[in-house]
């Protein structure tokens, strides 16, 4: 059972904290309530006491044990913090790096997942900031869950009211699971460009780093899948317990994805060079003085994708659509032409995303209709959201 902290802010919702905590208990989980001064003008420390039968912390500055720092040991003793409300003005602060209470004394300290359940009014939530400092924590790693429609104490029907407590229990516990949730399984990736060889010391290659694939071959490994790594020439150093092997041509990947078909979800994330010279010279092309052009015949590889798409049965096969232009209609035209379950769609016009880049802004595109956006965030911490995602839906 886990040791879960819940930090509370000053919204009308609050009085939810004190049910949630109520079945977290019950489930058999240790749980220890931080709440801010605003959460103290709608309820009571003692109820949140009573009911997890721990001290309730409200004040950096009162410390009760003297061979604990507070702030800092309720972080270390969490697996997880879970902010039910968290108001906009606490996600403000959070993305802005102003720590003036105890709750946000506790996060900046925090090493451990976090997850906010905001509740606001419908036009609070709707503010550009808010939306501008949800998204840099999402970037941050802060998971979030999104708030639902329906009555608001403000008098509204519309967006804004927090996620029911049965979502939040259950996202919790989802989030305390995933770390083995592929165990057993195997889990092949794709990463890296790839060299077409013109001749012993020229070939044609693309921009990729191969950043995307090495963070989703780490996040699936963390969660304890065995990985299996086909990698093109990157400089990048391999995750710890993933399999690599190391290719140059689209046919090598081609041969070394054959060998491992066998996985459980295959995630194609490596840019193929789709045509490659038809004949390698076997020495060093010269420059001749008559010549002012010259032409290379290039041929088709194979495409790899396509092949695990309608080779495979069991494989949940995950492909990677980086386009310029229409890049939702390629997207959704890819996945029935590759016959893949998903495809991940990015639009690498943007030079701040995608190939090269740290960060990546990406849509999950599944086969039944299912649409699953990210906002701009780094590669590894997109890398476990993509993991995350396939596991639920691949279970589901
Ligand atoms: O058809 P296109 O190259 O645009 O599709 C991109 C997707 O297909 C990526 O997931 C890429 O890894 C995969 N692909 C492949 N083999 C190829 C070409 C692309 O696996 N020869």
């Amino acid at each position: 059972m886990a040791n879960i902290v819940i930090g509370v802010t000053g919204g009308i919702a609050a009085y939810k904290a004190i049910d949630l905590t109520s079945k977290l208990i019950q489930a058999g989980h240790a749980v220890r309530v931080v709440l801010t001064g605003n959460a103290l003008e709608f309820v009571t420390p003692l109820a949140f006491q009573a009911i997890s039968r721990n001290h309730v912390y409200t004040d950096t500055f009162k410390e009760e044990d003297p061979s604990v720092i507070s702030h800092i040991n309720i972080g270390e003793w969490a697996d997880i913090i879970v902010v039910t409300p968290v108001t906009a003005n606490t996600i403000g602060k959070l993305a802005n790096g102003i720590y003036d209470n105890m709750l946000l004394n506790v996060l900046a300290a925090n090493t451990k997942p976090v997850i906010m359940a905001p509740a606001m009014n419908v036009h609070m939530y709707n503010q550009p900031a808010v939306s501008r400092n949800i998204q840099t924590l999402m970037g941050e790693g802060y998971h979030f869950i999104d708030a639902e429609s329906g009555f608001l104490a403000c008098g509204y029907n519309a967006k804004g009211r927090m996620a029911n407590v049965p979502e939040i229990k259950a996202y919790i516990e989802d989030l305390l699971s995933t770390d083995r949730s592929l165990a057993g399984k195997k889990v092949l990736v794709t990463a890296g460009p790839t060299r077409e060889s013109i001749d012993p010391i020229r070939y044609l290659t693309n921009h990729s780093s191969g950043k995307m694939g090495y963070a989703i071959a780490e996040a699936a490994a963390s969660r304890g899948a065995e990985v299996v790594l086909v990698s093109g020439p990157v400089n990048l150093t391999s995750p710890g317990n993933v399999e690599r092997i190391s290719v140059e041509s689209t046919q090598d990947m081609f041969e070394a994805v054959k060998g491992h078909l066998d996985a459980d979800i295959g995630i194609f994330t490596a840019a193929v060079s789709d045509f490659t010279p038809a004949t390698v010279h076997g020495s060093k092309m010269k420059k001749t003085q008559d010549n002012d052009e010259l032409t290379i015949e290039l041929k088709k590889t194979p495409d790899i994708l396509k092949y695990a798409g309608s080779h495979t049965d069991g494989m949940f096969v995950v492909g990677f659509a980086a386009e310029t232009d229409n890049v939702r209609e390629y997207a959704a035209g890819k996945l029935e032409k590759k016959n893949a379950d998903c495809i991940v769609m990015n639009d690498v016009s943007n030079k701040e995303i995608g190939m090269n880049s740290d960060d990546n802004e990406v849509t999950m595109l599944f086969k039944d209709g299912h649409e699953q956006q990210f906002p701009k965030m780094d590669k590894q911490t997109l890398g476990i959201q993509i993991i995350e995602t396939l596991v639920k839906r691949w279970n589901a």
